[in-house]
């Protein structure tokens, strides 16, 4: 069965017991700047499944286009997208599982026509809130599945929230504990190297869920888990893996949705594995270009920032991708895209309407990342051998948006071998540099240029000169983040400090603060700021005239903080008003990290009598 057979057979079938076919949201919410893309089914209807009427009644279905980025990782192995499509299913406070899941299993064995021999059951096994399932237990052995084909699962598998388990779950986060259905692909042998028994959550490969019934009774409180008004029921199935179940095919890039573009891909390439050699290059490219082609036809430009840095990193690992199949042309993409693009034109036509602007869209920014990796190429050119490292890898990321398997790919060429794990540390290290780059945040690792976020950021290069005097030369900046809430400060400095020296630094800080030092913005000479003492993050990044930041009363002697900076800036730094560092952080290998925020008030009230170091 094809993909939209299912689509239709499902809204049919649900529509014929009493629900009504509402249209998807948006895969790019319009009016809501917290949220990148639409991720589950339920997303959009939270406030009814908390007790808000729903203009179309309690009883609801829909397909709706997800897209979840936590996933982009995953994406290499027979099940894992990052765009899908999930058919949805709700009782707002209606029906409850007694009803659901028969439903579900007739769905399943009448009109899909999936062999029951091959369904496989999971159930939430009960925690300290929250009772196991054993209701549901009843109502699949009615249904006639043999307790040995269920299996029971702590809340890590069974229960489903957007944020996780009960305790991941923030205070007024909904949830509940499901029971998801899976499929058994005998063509798939076990593989050992994911434990010793198979079982229907086993990342083999030979079982496949197609199909999560999330019981939505539970919303998370101050005190705990609490019940909500109604008994929901938030059911969610991906369309394709539903269709590779019908297919009896473990392989979802096989479908119908995919395999022509595959198939494409293979015959144009230049040179690499063929898919059944080596499948990943080719499921990350029609992955991540599917998921562009909604975006792009979402409105979503390419860019540094939230939604449109996902649409880039997507569009980019592709090309990454392409070029290991020894295409850096755009003969992988003409006939790509419209391949994957021409399933989806009739149910949703804003895909058709928009072919044009989203092949503009994928095509511009492809021919950007060209020019990104000819200026890292020519960087990496420049640099001796014994330079190439994993730190090289990182910088050329960091700097020119380079990819590491680019750097890597270069480097084995030269017979230089750069490590994944290493690089990966590398980054891990720099989260905050790394968050900058990957979430497009304000150079600076700046939230957002709001007046307490400024005042932090003045308070930071206070903190990097007060650390530098206190406890020597060699403390160097490794990263830095700034919310309004707090700053946070990576540095390197052999050992942890302890509390005597967090308060001289502290009222180092304050200290200055008190002098109301003004802060002055200069446009210098990199080679001259450098040499008067400036302190910069990567030296080698800055171009030629760099904009630096002093605190003090005089530019050129007596200052007490000079530092190459986009600002933004207080005027001067009276006007932070306090600050208290409140927490150390070993992040091993010679790393610190420090948390401070302004002082509202009691400077005593926070962290009383206790360490600051955890
Ligand atoms: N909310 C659940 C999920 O996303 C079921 O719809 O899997």
């Amino acid at each position: 069965m094809t993909a939209s057979t299912i689509r239709q057979k499902y809204l049919a079938f649900f529509k014929a017991k009493d629900h009504q076919i509402i249209p998807p949201a948006p895969l790019v919410p319009a009016d809501d700047p917290t949220t990148l893309f639409t991720n589950s089914g339920m997303q959009p209807l939270v406030p009814y499944l908390k007790g808000q009427i729903h203009p179309m009644g309690r009883r609801l279905v829909d397909s709706q286009p997800c897209f979840r980025a936590e996933d982009i990782d995953e994406v290499g192995d027979n099940r894992h997208t990052t765009f899908f499509e999930m058919l949805g299913n709700w009782s707002l406070g209606d029906y409850f599982k007694q009803d659901q899941l028969p439903w579900f299993w007739e769905f399943l064995t009448h009109e899909l026509k999936l062999p029951k021999a091959r369904l496989y059951i999971s159930l939430f096994k009960g925690s300290s809130q929250v009772p196991r399932d054993q209701e549901s237990l009843k109502v699949w052995k009615k249904l006639g599945v043999p307790e040995n084909k269920i299996y029971w699962y702590e809340a890590k598998k069974n229960w489903w929230s957007r944020a996780g388990t009960p305790e991941e779950m923030p205070e007024g986060e909904i949830g509940g504990p499901t029971s998801e259905v899976f499929f058994e692909f005998d063509s798939v042998d076990h593989n050992t190297k994911y434990g010793k028994a198979c079982h229907p959550n086993c990342d083999c490969g030979r079982f496949l869920e197609i199909g999560n019934t999330v019981f939505m009774e539970y919303e998370k409180t101050k005190q705990g888990l609490k019940k909500l008004p109604a008994q929901n029921v938030d059911f969610g199935g991906g369309l394709e893996r539903l269709t590779a179940a019908s297919q009896n095919q473990p392989d979802i890039f096989q479908i119908e949705l995919f395999s022509e573009a595959v198939k494409n891909l293979e015959v144009v390439k230049k040179s690499g594995p063929a898919y059944n050699q080596d499948p990943l290059p080719y499921r990350v490219i029609v992955d991540h270009l599917r998921a562009a082609v909604f975006m792009a036809a979402g409105g979503v430009e390419p860019s540094n920032k939230d939604r449109g840095y996902i649409l880039r990193r997507l569009i980019r690992r592709s090309m990454v991708q392409a070029r290991k199949l020894g295409m850096e042309q755009d003969e992988w993409l003409s006939n790509t895209l419209p391949l994957l693009a021409s399933p989806y034109t009739k149910t949703y036509p804003l895909i058709d309407k928009k072919i044009p602007e989203i092949n503009q869209t994928i095509t511009q920014e492809i021919d950007k990342f060209r020019q990104t990796i000819t200026r890292g190429l020519k960087e990496f050119n420049k640099t001796s051998p014994n330079q190439i490292n994993e730190r090289f890898a990182f910088k050329s990321l960091a700097t020119y948006g380079m990819p590491f398997e680019i750097t890597q790919e270069l480097a084995q060429q030269r017979g230089i071998k750069l490590d994944k794990g290493v690089f990966d540390e590398y980054v891990k290290k720099h989260q905050d540099l790394s968050r900058t780059v990957s979430t497009g945040m304000f150079k600076g690792g700046l939230a957002d240029h709001s007046e307490a976020t400024t005042k932090l950021h003045t308070a930071t290069h206070l903190l990097h000169a007060a650390l530098k005097k206190v406890l020597g030369d060699h403390v160097r900046q490794e990263g830095s983040h700034i919310t309004a809430e707090r700053l946070r400060f990576d540095f390197a400095h052999p050992r942890v400090l302890a509390d005597e020296e967090i308060k001289k630094v502290e009222d180092l800080v304050n200290q200055k603060i008190t002098e109301d030092l003004p802060v002055k913005k200069t446009i210098e000479a990199k080679n001259q700021a450098l040499k008067s003492g400036a302190m910069a993050f990567f030296k080698e990044t800055y171009p030629d005239k760099v904009t630096v930041y002093t605190v003090g009363r005089d530019l050129n002697q007596g200052w007490f903080s000079k530092e190459f900076c986009g600002g933004p800036h207080v005027t001067s730094t009276g006007k932070i008003g306090s600050v208290r560092i409140y927490k150390q952080k070993n992040l091993g290998a010679g790393l610190r990290r420090l948390y401070a925020r302004l002082n509202h008030g009691n400077h005593q009230s926070i962290d009383q009598n206790q360490g600051r170091t955890q």
